[in-house]
């Protein structure tokens, strides 16, 4: 088993400005001594330039959100993988339930950004999870299997070079968590889909996402197939995102 460090990533959504930028990385840097996972911080796309100068150098790695399911052309508003290339993202984010639920993602749109993402050299984070409804139907095995199939069905060749986020919707923004058991059987399941379509499963890095925080972090990396976490709103507190990155540091 070939496990690699724990991996590490705040996702910022909509937040964040010029000046707080500054003082949010100049803050976590230099608080990141005794910190030895991967860690990356997905934000907003006006920021990319700004945030790949002020880590450069650093161990933190610069992540986006979201990207285009198409190469170029005439699609207001969207950014493509190319372009992400240019500020030296190293991850982005696709799938993210607020996309499939604001906008509409659908299982195959994921697929194709993922694909978009790989063919640029950027590894997409994969975000598969239920809604509560589909949690209290007892639907969640089937729902996040669905969409992670999709993605191998797409990315078949490439797939060991995703990382997957397991985010159960009803837990994103809540204070509520997947249990760590909840969390582990979920990631067995998605570890055993990989497995079937690579042999390099254990090198894929399945993340937890969903009310990540400093009280809970050390227990869900417990797991043995947590490799890491994917975490919104303690991303945005230096001491809490620092305490979390510890704990995935042991
Ligand atoms: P919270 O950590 O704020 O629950 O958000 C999780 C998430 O959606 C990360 O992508």
């Amino acid at each position: 088993m070939t496990r690699l460090a724990k991996l590490m990533v705040g996702n910022w959504k909509m937040h964040g400005s010029l000046v707080a930028n500054v003082s949010l990385l100049s803050d976590l840097l230099s608080g990141m001594g005794e910190v030895n996972c991967r860690a990356a911080v997905c934000v907003p796309a006006p920021y990319l330039a700004q945030v790949q100068s002020l880590l450069a150098g650093s161990a933190l790695e610069v992540g986006a959100q979201d990207v285009s399911a198409h190469e170029s052309g005439a699609y207001t508003g969207e950014v493509s993988a190319a372009m992400l290339s240019d500020f030296a993202v190293r991850y982005a984010i696709v799938g993210h339930s607020e996309r499939r639920q604001c906008h509409g993602e659908t299982d195959t749109v994921v697929a194709n950004k993922a694909q978009r993402a790989l063919a640029a050299g950027i590894t997409p984070i994969v975000c598969v999870g239920e809604s509560l409804a589909e949690h209290e139907a007892g639907q969640t095995e089937a729902v996040v299997k669905r969409q992670l199939a999709a993605v191998i069905h797409t990315n078949g060749h490439c797939i060991s070079e995703i990382v997957v986020a397991y985010e159960p919707v009803w837990a994103i923004g809540t204070g509520l968590t997947a249990t760590p058991e909840q969390a582990q059987d979920v990631h067995a399941v998605l570890r055993a889909q990989l497995q079937a379509a690579t042999a390099h499963a254990d090198r894929v890095s399945i993340l937890y996402g969903g009310s990540m925080n400093a009280a809970n972090a050390a227990v869900l990396l417990a797991q043995p197939d947590v490799d890491g976490g994917l975490i919104g709103g303690a991303s945005l507190k230096v001491p809490d995102f620092l305490s979390i990155l510890k704990a995935a540091s042991r």
